[in-house]
């Protein structure tokens, strides 16, 4: 029995288990996805632990992508992004690798849509750590990246290690907004709350929206976005997708995307249904 999992505190309420589990069971992997809680002074014996007993593979979350990086052989990517989601023991290296699987989640979850990103002009709502990821998916993608933040340092700090990006403050989003084929949000905004960063008036049809938010997958701004006649991507299509990438990055095997999606979206409309 091959064991995979996740550390991060908390992670009650993750996703990852029903969704990777779905996986196994379609693919006949004899196989478990449990979730770990250390705290933060014991990382780096969980890290070591885990490589001990031949645990194959850990997804990494908040608060920990940052420290991972430090852990673990970091691939160029999750070098540059300053964060690792993803760890593989089962490489031949000394050191287990430490991969960043949200900026492929984010590429793939576009792609998935038949949204083509190079040349084009993308704005990225949010500087933080998820921004950080998608603002490195984007430009890698080809993609010219406009980053707003509330922070507006944080957006020009941010900018000045992506290649073709610039950082603003979340006033010029209107005027940013006026030519861009691409809007992501990647703040807390939405998230529990039916708030939206993005004024509405600035979306329009010429716009493809993808919010990261999943909690609740219809955000106040996807549903701004389908009112003004945008192709929306809900927040659940980047959580599928890195976790797709890092399925098959410990297994080698093509994931069963339809299957993941299916486990992901229906613990998802559970959870909403129990809100009711
Ligand atoms: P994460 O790792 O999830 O990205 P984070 O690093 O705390 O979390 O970043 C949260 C992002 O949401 C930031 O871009 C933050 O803006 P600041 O850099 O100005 O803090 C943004 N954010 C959070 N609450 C916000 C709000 N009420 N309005 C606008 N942006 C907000």
């Amino acid at each position: 029995m091959d064991v995979y999992g996740l550390l991060g505190n908390p992670v009650s309420h993750s996703l990852s288990p029903p969704m990777h589990e779905a996986a196994y069971r379609e693919l006949g992997i004899s196989a478990r996805y449990v979730t770990f809680e250390p705290e933060s002074e014991a990382l780096e014996a969980a890290v070591s632990g885990a490589d001990a007993l031949g645990i194959r593979g850990l997804n990494v979350t908040i608060p920990f992508k940052r420290d991972a990086l430090s852990l673990v052989e970091s691939d160029e990517l999750a070098t540059r992004i300053g964060a690792v989601n993803t760890i593989d023991f089962g490489g031949s290296s000394q050191k287990p690798t430490g991969h960043n699987t949200d900026a492929a989640g984010v590429r793939r979850a576009f792609e998935h849509h038949g949204t083509e990103l190079d040349g084009t002009q993308a704005v990225l709502v949010g500087a933080g750590g998820a921004g950080r990821a998608v603002a490195f998916a984007l430009a890698e993608a080809g993609a010219v990246v406009k980053i707003a933040n509330r922070t507006k340092e944080r957006a020009e700090n941010l900018a000045n290690a992506v290649p073709r990006a610039s950082g603003h403050g979340l006033d010029d989003l209107p005027n940013l907004l006026a030519d861009a084929e691409i809007l992501v949000n990647a703040t807390s905004v939405g998230m529990d709350d039916d708030r939206s960063p993005v004024p509405s008036e600035s979306l329009s049809s010429q716009l493809t929206v993808m919010d990261i938010v999943y909690r609740p997958l219809e955000t106040r701004l996807l549903r701004e976005a389908r009112a003004a006649g945008a192709e929306t991507i809900d927040g659940a299509w980047m959580l599928l997708f890195q976790g797709v990438e890092a399925f098959e990055l410990w297994t080698g095997r093509e994931a069963p995307v339809g299957m993941m999606n299916d486990a992901l979206r229906g613990e998802l409309s559970g959870e909403a249904d129990a809100f009711k």
